[in-house]
């Protein structure tokens, strides 16, 4: 069964001390829970992040694709892998947006992170003229199967999707649970299309777009949506605790 999880993107915030201190009151605030509980600081904090045991699974929000050579400035799979990073963020709409990944370098990242044994949390997301033109269902279908290119059925129950509408990624401005539901729906179909049904049932679909507290749980009660990628509320211990609590109260623990 796929595995319900909140997971924080921490984006570039917190020193390593800061992450440190962070960390902690993580641990002293979150309630106890049966689902994934992840977070994603920046590289120079993952170590202490791993350190920090459960109930955490630690990702990082970037790699490259290749495993060593000449790339001044990246950060490899084998590098994070030894130490204890478990799952990477794969083109996120902000390295979209900034650093000029395209869907071919998300497919050629995805590939890697599963080669590498990681799990590979892909971002895909409409703009808001695409989400008023009605085109988002198109964009967002060519987004999941140009990052899917290549992933086998084996491996696709190891892929986490992310849905993040850039129009609510930081804006304070949320997708309704109905419209977060109608993508992750479609994406989950998309799937079964690619694979099989089966398959597509076992992959976990998250939301992310200014998820917090008070709308967490609305959202987390839609049946194909399987959890959160929390940038801004997951630096609020209370916040990000809240999250992890209306998961508990609205989806029943799978393992
Ligand atoms: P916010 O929760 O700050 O809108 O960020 C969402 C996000 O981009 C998570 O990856």
């Amino acid at each position: 069964m796929r595995r319900i999880i909140l997971a924080g993107n921490w984006k570039m915030n917190q020193t390593p001390s800061q992450a440190q201190v962070l960390l902690e009151e993580l641990k002293n605030s979150l309630p106890a829970t049966k689902h994934t509980v992840a977070v994603f600081p920046p590289y120079l904090a993952l170590t202490q992040a791993v350190a920090a045991g459960e109930p955490f699974l630690v990702g990082a929000q970037n790699c490259h694709f290749e495993d060593k050579g000449a790339f001044t400035g990246e950060i490899s799979l084998p590098m994070l892998s030894e130490i204890g990073v478990k799952a990477v963020i794969v083109g996120h709409s902000e390295r979209r947006q900034y650093f000029g990944e395209t869907d071919e370098t998300v497919n050629k990242k995805t590939l890697a992170v599963l080669r590498a044994g990681l799990i590979p949390v892909i971002c895909i997301g409409e703009t808001l003229p695409q989400r008023e033109s009605g085109a988002y269902a198109e964009v967002l279908k060519g987004q999941l199967c140009a990052a899917l290119s290549g992933v086998s059925a084996q491996q696709v129950p190891y892929v986490v999707i992310a849905y993040e509408p850039v129009w609510a990624i930081g804006t304070g401005v949320t997708a309704s649970a109905q419209q977060a539901e109608e993508v992750c729906a479609m994406l989950r179909e998309q799937l079964g299309l690619l694979y099989d049904a089966d398959r597509a049932l076992q992959v976990s679909i998250l939301y992310g777009g200014s998820m917090n507290a008070g709308n967490a749980a609305s959202l987390l009660e839609m049946e194909n949506i399987d959890g959160g990628l929390i940038g801004g509320a997951s630096l609020k211990p209370a916040e990000f605790a809240a999250i992890v609590q209306a998961a508990n109260d609205v989806k029943e623990a799978r393992v």
